[in-house]
């Protein structure tokens, strides 16, 4: 169903963004994995079926790693049709980070990657996915990002930036591309299992469980209208083509 969809999604070697590319890739889309692991982007390629997914390893913080993946599309033809930002940095969290006390460097790195990287990242790929066909670009919030909680310090102030970032270039956007705000949800993923370490992983959906929503933005046809904020737990179990042109 994504024949020939070129995808993007930072984050890829772990997780969220990991289950994203394997996805992408076994539903016949060609796909850049952006995280800074090497090996382990080696490893989801390898995971993929043959030739489908291209590992860019590359800190998305850092000015040489967002020239890096442009330079990387470029090579490839320099056409996206679809970008999704998964990368993401958790900081402190809990009663030791709450705002009176956050650490001033922790603040700055959560807020370079999670929020800064997207901004400086998409003036970067902006080029290639006006040449991509109804191009989608997908950004990865939070709950925690759609309403603030005590203790999740600068990563739920930098969702929320997101959230408002998406809303901006959505509206600028218009109706040259598709714009989404996806909150996965609690998913089984490192970063969860740092943040609530109490919790038992198993009573949380897979990466892969949660990827129907994602599947289906991706696709041309997908009706969702731009600017609008999804929840990924809502497709849990769905077909993600559901009423779209076979
Ligand atoms: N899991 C959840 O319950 C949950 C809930 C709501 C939202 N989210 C969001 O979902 C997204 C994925 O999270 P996850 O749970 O899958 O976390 P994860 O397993 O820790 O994965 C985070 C990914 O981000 C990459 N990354 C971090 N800093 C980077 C940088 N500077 N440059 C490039 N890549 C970088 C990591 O790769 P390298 O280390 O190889 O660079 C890794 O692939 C995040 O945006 C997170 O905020 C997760």
């Amino acid at each position: 169903m994504l024949d020939g969809r070129r995808i993007l999604v930072t984050g890829g070697s772990s997780g969220i963004g990991r289950a994203l590319v394997l996805a992408y890739a076994s539903h016949r889309a060609s796909v850049f994995a952006v995280a800074r692991r090497e090996e382990a982007l080696r490893a989801v390629a390898e995971a993929a079926p043959p030739g489908r997914v291209t590992g860019v390893a590359a800190d998305v913080a850092s000015e040489p790693g967002r020239r890096a993946v442009a330079t990387a599309v470029d090579h490839a033809g320099g056409a996206l049709d679809v970008v999704v930002h998964a990368a993401g940095a958790l900081g402190p969290v809990g009663p030791a980070a709450h705002l009176a006390h956050y650490p001033a460097d922790a603040w700055d790195r959560v807020l370079a990657i999670n929020l800064s990287a997207v901004h400086l990242l998409h003036q970067r790929l902006a080029g290639f996915l006006e040449r991509g066909r109804r191009p989608a670009l997908i950004g990865v919030s939070s709950t925690v990002g759609r309403r603030g909680r005590g203790g999740w310090g600068a990563y739920a102030v930098s969702k929320h930036a997101l959230e408002g970032w998406l809303q901006v270039l959505a509206d600028e956007w218009g109706e040259r591309g598709r714009v989404y705000s996806v909150n996965p949800g609690a998913t089984r993923t490192p970063m969860r299992a740092e943040a609530v370490p109490g919790e038992d992983p198993a009573a949380l959906p897979s990466p892969e469980e949660i990827t129907p929503l994602f599947l289906r933005l991706a696709h041309p046809d997908a009706p969702e209208p731009s600017g609008i904020q999804l929840e990924a737990r809502s497709w849990l179990g769905r077909d993600p083509w559901e009423g779209l042109p076979l």
